[in-house]
């Protein structure tokens, strides 16, 4: 078993865009700039979206984090979003979902000019992705479509099982591992709360990508000998023997899976370092204007 180190890797291609970084200002123009906009308290999002911003810090581009409270009204929090689509300052910009409840989330994503959705969820990116055009692509399926080119691994006529179907990693992942493409070429099987026997379709498979947010779901028992597996889960379970309290873990149940296949990503360590890198190689792109010229 091999284990696929987001660590290593996000970290040479932060060092690759810190280059770039470099020879933009060298070339007297202005770094990328990311914003964020950070709605109510929850950990979990704040954690995320604070690491979005450290790591824009690293490489050297420019950062804003917008935070506003949990009780903003959906106009207000529109009217945040045209200033971010005006300002000729900010290259790309991310709402860190999820929203609370009083705010509709689609009608948000709708109001992000395409042209800054480094996250790749505005329809413009997600249609132009599904037809193999150039796009902004969802930042966590294009963190592991760079790890698994980085790690050289052969994807034509594989078949890929992807366990979960969101918005955000299971259905963009799918439809990227079916495109014609360097990775991708795959046979792809999507499955979710309504499939009859998920267990029985991840043992025909011979890439998993999970990303179903239930601990340790994909059992050794589930996994064909040799398969790779990419663990997209961050959990929180209890364990009293951490100063917090808690520890985080994959939607696999690593030790025993790790036995049995060829390539796993960690968790912590694996997909969750691609995403924000993903999402730094987004803000360059938009910073180039690379994909909307
Ligand atoms: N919530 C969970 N993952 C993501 C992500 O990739 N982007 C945003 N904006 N919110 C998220």
């Amino acid at each position: 078993m091999q284990l696929l180190d987001g660590r290593k890797i996000s970290s040479q291609i932060k060092e690759e865009l810190a280059i770039e970084v470099k020879d933009l200002i060298s070339a007297g123009e202005r770094p990328p700039h990311l914003a964020a906009v950070l709605v109510g308290d929850d950990p979990a999002s704040s954690f995320y979206v604070k690491s979005k911003v450290k790591s824009c810090k690293e490489i050297g581009f420019e950062s804003t984090l917008f935070q506003r409270p949990a009780d903003i009204s959906e106009r207000d929090l529109l009217e945040l979003i045209d200033q971010l689509n005006k300002n000729p300052e900010i290259d790309g910009y991310i709402v860190q979902l999820p929203l609370p409840k009083h705010i509709n989330e689609e009608k948000i994503n709708l109001a992000i000019d395409h042209r800054k959705d480094v996250d790749g969820f505005h329809p413009m990116n997600f249609g132009r992705m599904a037809q193999g055009m150039t796009a902004f692509l969802p930042a966590t399926p294009y963190g592991i479509l760079m790890l698994l080119e980085k790690y050289g691994i052969e994807t034509s006529g594989k078949h890929c099982v992807v366990i979960g179907r969101s918005n955000i990693v299971g259905s963009p992942m799918s439809i990227l591992m079916s495109r014609k493409s360097k990775v991708g070429n795959c046979t792809v099987t999507l499955t979710h709360s309504r499939t009859k026997d998920i267990a029985e379709e991840v043992r025909r498979a011979d890439i998993v990508v999970a990303a179903i947010g239930k601990p340790s779901f994909v059992t050794e028992d589930m996994v064909k000998e040799g398969a790779i597996v990419i663990d997209v889960g961050i959990n929180r379970v209890e364990d009293s023997s951490r100063k917090r309290g808690y520890r985080i873990v994959g939607d696999v149940d690593f030790e025993k899976v790790a036995a049995k296949c060829s390539f796993i990503t960690p968790v912590p360590g694996g997909v969750g370092l691609m995403t924000v890198t993903a999402l730094l190689k987004n803000t360059m792109l938009a910073r180039k204007r690379s994909i909307y010229p």
